[in-house]
């Protein structure tokens, strides 16, 4: 059966995507990414070994998988040419099974030293960015003064429109920020020089789809960040600067709402946040470090530490609208596995009103207090468990609480990194 399914991050990112994106793949002939960058870290662990991807889509590793790079990605070439010479320095063959559109928004140096001034904090607070630049390659997109894919292979038109950006960005790195100009020569030279490796990979990404879809191909459209990390729908200004949710699909790739069947939202069994914002379920205590350390909790680029605390439902319930959710895909079940008992927030304490949708504004989800209800841990381990009836029944208890909280059924529930451990309840390509 053909179907045509996103999966995306429905909490602030790092929920697994990678991992459900990989897995899922061996179902699907495309895998495109459709927003952010570079900025995103999507881990795989096939047979013990580990591949964290960043702008590539995670199905490059399978074979007779097309995957593409969508119009609304930003991308910074010397990023791909090193994320493209590690896979290849590993046999993945990438020119054959990488499409990237023409029409991607480039992401400068320039761009990096823009991110790095802003939150250098000199001049306004820091968000705990990445730091590579995303923010000012969308803001550059939007302006209408940013360079595509398709311009560097028009050397004069490259050129042209160069100037134009360096010429803004340098004057407000020297003059606002007071630091260093970034060298027009030095940029020009570079982007030029990945011109030739990009050329033969370079297509109508949308078109391309839309022969997907005339085919009757199953494609998996790979979300990156997360829902609450959306520029119009996230915890604004701790966000990214694309549109991580579910429609960011359409706009991005040029793939009409009509031609999605399915939402896959992944789902920790608990909550993290890499970065400043609100995090109304944060346990910045013996719990929220017990989940770190079981979780592997850091970023995989960045390397950064990520918040921890519990799964907060009341967020979740406007992620799953947000997103039009079709079901869930749980993730890390395993790391709850040691606690006696294990707290889900089922709603908010606000001005003396109770919610159990979270609020639009940061600042107003920053004086939320978390309404919790106490769950029975399971204290065993479930790591690689691939039945639901291998289950503990606390744990098959849990899950089904978190379902019924977000009204939405689980599909897949994740017990470990590895692509083979995972329980699929329903196989979302059918
Ligand atoms: P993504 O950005 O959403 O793709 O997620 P990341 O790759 O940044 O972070 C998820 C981390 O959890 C990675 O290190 C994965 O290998 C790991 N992971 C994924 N699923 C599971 C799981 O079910 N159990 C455990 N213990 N780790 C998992
Ligand atoms: P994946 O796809 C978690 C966060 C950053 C920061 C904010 C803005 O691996 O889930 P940016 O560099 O995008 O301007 O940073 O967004 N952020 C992520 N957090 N996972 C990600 O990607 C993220 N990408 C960006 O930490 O708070
Ligand atoms: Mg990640």
């Amino acid at each position: 059966m053909s179907r045509r399914i996103v999966v995306i991050g429905s909490q602030w990112g790092d929920e697994g995507k990678g991992k459900i994106a990989d897995m899922l793949t061996g179902r699907a002939r495309h895998v495109v990414r459709f927003q952010g960058g570079h900025n995103a870290g999507h881990t795989l662990v096939i047979d013990g070994q580990t591949t964290v991807l960043r702008l590539i889509p995670s199905g490059i590793l399978h074979a007779g998988t097309t995957n593409h790079i969508a119009n609304g990605v930003v991308v910074s070439p010397s990023a791909l040419a090193a994320e493209r010479a590690e896979l290849e320095a590993r046999d993945v063959p990438v020119a054959d099974r990488l499409r990237i559109s023409s029409e991607c928004s480039l992401i400068l140096p320039s761009h990096v030293s823009l991110d790095a001034a802003r939150e250098s904090g000199a001049r306004q607070a820091a968000l705990g960015t990445t730091g590579r630049g995303i923010g000012p390659a969308y803001e550059d997109k939007v302006a209408r003064r940013g360079l595509r894919v398709g311009d560097l292979f028009n050397p004069s038109r490259l050129r042209e429109r160069l100037e134009v950006a360096l010429d803004y960005h340098n004057f407000v790195l020297t003059q606002y920020y007071q630091v260093d100009a970034v060298d027009y020569q030095q940029t020009c030279d570079d982007l030029l020089a990945h011109a030739e490796a990009l050329k033969p990979i370079t297509t109508d990404v949308t078109n391309a789809l839309r022969g997907a879809c005339m085919a009757g191909d199953s494609i998996l459209f790979e979300g990156a960040q997360g829902a609450l990390l959306d520029i119009d729908h996230g915890t604004y200004p701790f966000v990214t600067s694309s549109n991580t949710i579910a429609g960011g699909a359409s706009t991005g790739t040029g793939v009409g709402p009509g031609y999605i069947d399915d939402v896959i939202g992944v789902v920790k069994a608990y909550t993290t946040r890499v970065g400043g914002g609100p995090f109304p379920t944060e346990q910045d205590n013996a719990t929220g470090r017990h989940l770190a350390e079981r979780g592997n909790e850091f970023g995989s680029v960045t390397g950064r530490p990520r918040r921890c605390g519990w799964f907060d439902a009341a967020a979740l319930r406007r992620s799953a609208f947000n997103n039009g959710l079709s079901s869930l895909g749980v993730t890390k079940l395993d790391v709850l596995d040691k606690l006696e008992s294990i707290r889900v927030c089922i709603g908010y304490q606000l001005d003396g009103q109770r919610l159990d949708f979270a609020p639009a504004g940061a600042d107003v989800l920053a004086r939320c207090e978390p309404i919790y209800e106490d769950l029975p841990g399971w204290q065993s381990d479930t790591s690689g468990v691939r039945e639901l009836a291998e289950l503990p029944p606390n744990a098959r208890a849990y899950l089904d609480r978190l379902a019924e909280l977000v009204d939405t059924p689980i599909d897949i529930v994740s017990t470990g990194a590895d692509r083979t451990d995972a329980i699929v309840c329903r196989d979302p390509f059918g």
